[in-house]
């Protein structure tokens, strides 16, 4: 039996959601993971430092007992955010990102910037205060194909976002395309990437095979097979640009299979699990911890992780559904298999 004991890793980009929810959740994560970056897309958002920090002891509040984890909190970036508001975020030092999300490009983004220009002031604060910019990489424009919205994101937003200030720190969430690949590789120090666990795992094809499955439909849409083999090359790299963020974002069973259903992958279950048997299929596990464990800590300037996890080489069954508050939510593969599991500590 093959195994492969790695640092702790850390999720660089997770939704817990909050009450029964997020308690339902949580355990999973926290039982992987030293940290995670949480985004703040709640219902209200999280615009505010008093409103992470509160948000951050609920998380708290919610752990098992015994369990060290430590949630790294964002906020929610307006069209209003104003520099004191950023400074503040940053003696906190609770707050380590601010989340653009474009208006109406994905799951409670209706608070979401309408256009960046309107953000300069906060802008100008994050760079000077050295609080990194966490982008979800999406044009929403009704005249843009769903499937070209981040390569358009990049050339129209992030392009000239990243000239206009050279020293902003800014990390492209859940890469999707070759094109974002190119973009990262070429970038300036001071720029990284989040890849996910699904979009390394499925290309386009998986949200049609043999009918709608709406348990594969994210935002970012999953895009082509030359695509998804373009991020692997990236994840498996040792680029210390890319590094891992799931985007393990939960819905219950009936806000996926709807009539509209929402976008999400639910993957904190086997959080780590997922790129290991990715990493493993690619000949590549040797890359994994410097992907899982040890770039993004160094992009965030934490430190690395002392404790270690060990990944072994063994097939499971994933439940077909999991408890989500007072609902259930189908986690990615329910009822197949999954290669590797977690060593009981
Ligand atoms: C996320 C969610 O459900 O909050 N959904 C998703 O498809 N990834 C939002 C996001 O990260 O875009
Ligand atoms: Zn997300």
């Amino acid at each position: 039996m093959n195994r492969v004991t790695i640092t702790r890793p850390d999720d660089w980009h997770l939704h817990l959601r909050d009450g029964a929810a997020m308690a339902s959740v949580l355990p999973a994560t926290a039982a992987r993971f030293a940290r995670a970056i949480v985004m703040p897309n709640l219902m209200p958002p999280i615009t505010t430092t008093d409103l992470a920090a509160a948000y951050r002891s609920r998380i708290h509040a919610a752990l098992p007992p015994g369990i060290s984890f430590e949630p790294l909190m964002t906020l929610y970036l307006t069209d209003t955010t104003s520099a004191g508001e950023i400074s503040k975020a940053k003696r906190s030092s609770v707050v380590h990102g601010i989340k653009f999300y474009p208006r109406g490009a994905t799951t409670n983004s209706a608070s979401g910037v309408t256009a960046i220009e309107n953000c300069r002031e906060a802008l100008a604060a994050m760079e000077q205060h050295d609080l990194p910019l966490l982008v979800h990489g999406e044009v929403n424009d009704p005249d843009v194909d769903v499937f070209d919205r981040e390569s358009v994101f990049i050339d129209r937003v992030l392009a000239p976002l990243l000239l206009r200030y050279p020293k902003l720190r800014v990390v492209l969430e859940h890469l999707t395309t070759a094109d974002a690949v190119e973009f990262i590789e070429q970038s300036r120090p001071g720029v990284a990437a989040t890849i996910t666990a699904h979009h390394l795992l499925l290309n386009r094809n998986a949200l049609f095979s043999g009918g709608l499955r709406p348990h594969h439909y994210c935002l970012p849409v999953l895009k082509r097979e030359k695509h998804r083999r373009a991020l692997l090359k990236a994840a498996t790299s040792g680029n210390p640009k890319f590094f891992l963020g799931s985007d393990s974002a939960p819905h219950s069973l009936q806000a996926k299979e709807s009539a509209c259903g929402c976008a999400g992958v639910y993957t904190a279950f086997a959080g780590i699990e997922l790129y290991a048997e990715v990493f493993a299929a690619a000949g590549a596990l040797n890359r994994l911890e410097g992907f899982a464990s040890f770039f993004g800590a160094d992009f965030y300037r934490l430190p690395r992780n002392a404790e270690r996890i060990t990944l072994i080489d063994e097939s499971w069954q994933v439940p077909r559904q999991l408890p989500f508050g007072n609902e259930t939510l189908a986690p990615l593969r329910a009822g197949g298999n999954i290669g590797w599991r977690l060593a009981s500590a």
